[in-house]
């Protein structure tokens, strides 16, 4: 059998260590992230969050997402945009969104290109990844949609925060010159700032 390269092998263990998470500790751990945020000064004015669906044992981020909606928020979730090659784009999720299933059978919005917002424009992306150390190296699922949209990112604006379970934490990234570091971690124990 043809050996995974290191990046693959990271990802197929912390994958499977997520993914064995039970329950309980899932909720506890998304209610540690909705704590931090609306704990979090920074985050009250902020009125377009950009966030994503889990899968395979991401961090869930339901509970946030029904109190953005309640605090009348804009979110959005990833999507591949099917007008470009290979990109991700940013489109609204609201609770009356029409939902069909992605790739990984989870429901996601069905595109519309009005629904689309230019990246720059969120106050805030919550960014999921796979593996991350203690420098802020993030490894996500290998698609390189992140690396490539955080590389157009620069300022303050939107914020970016990558957000895991604290399995999730390893060594070392083995880094590829096209990985974007992020600034900030949070997982359910810490929040990492660089
Ligand atoms: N800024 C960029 N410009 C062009 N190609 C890029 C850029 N960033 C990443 N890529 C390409 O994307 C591919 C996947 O990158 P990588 O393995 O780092 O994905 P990842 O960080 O795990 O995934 P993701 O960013 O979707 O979470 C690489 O082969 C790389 O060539
Ligand atoms: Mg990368």
């Amino acid at each position: 059998m043809p050996q995974l390269d290191p990046r693959q092998q990271l990802r197929k263990q912390i994958r499977l260590q997520r993914s064995a998470l039970s329950p309980l500790q899932q909720l506890e751990a998304s209610q540690a992230i909705l704590e931090y945020l609306q704990d979090d000064p920074e985050f009250i004015p902020m009125q377009r969050v950009a966030l994503y669906l889990a899968f395979d044992g991401e961090l869930d981020l339901s509970l946030l997402i029904n109190c953005l909606w309640q605090q009348g928020k804009q979110v959005y979730v990833p999507l591949v945009d099917p007008t470009k090659n290979g990109e991700m784009c940013f489109h609204r999720y609201q609770a009356s969104s029409p939902l069909q299933a992605n790739r990984f059978g989870i429901g996601e919005p069905i595109f519309d290109a009005k629904q689309v917002i230019d990246a720059q424009q969120l106050d805030l992306i919550l960014a999921p990844l796979v593996a991350f150390d203690s420098q802020g190296n993030r490894l996500g699922m290998g698609g390189g949609y992140y690396d490539r949209l955080l590389a157009q990112i620069s300022g303050d604006k939107p914020l970016v925060i990558g957000l895991a379970h604290d399995c999730q934490q390893i060594n070392e990234v083995p880094v590829q010159a096209w990985d974007q570091p992020l600034k900030r971690i949070i997982t359910p124990s810490r929040y990492w700032c660089w």
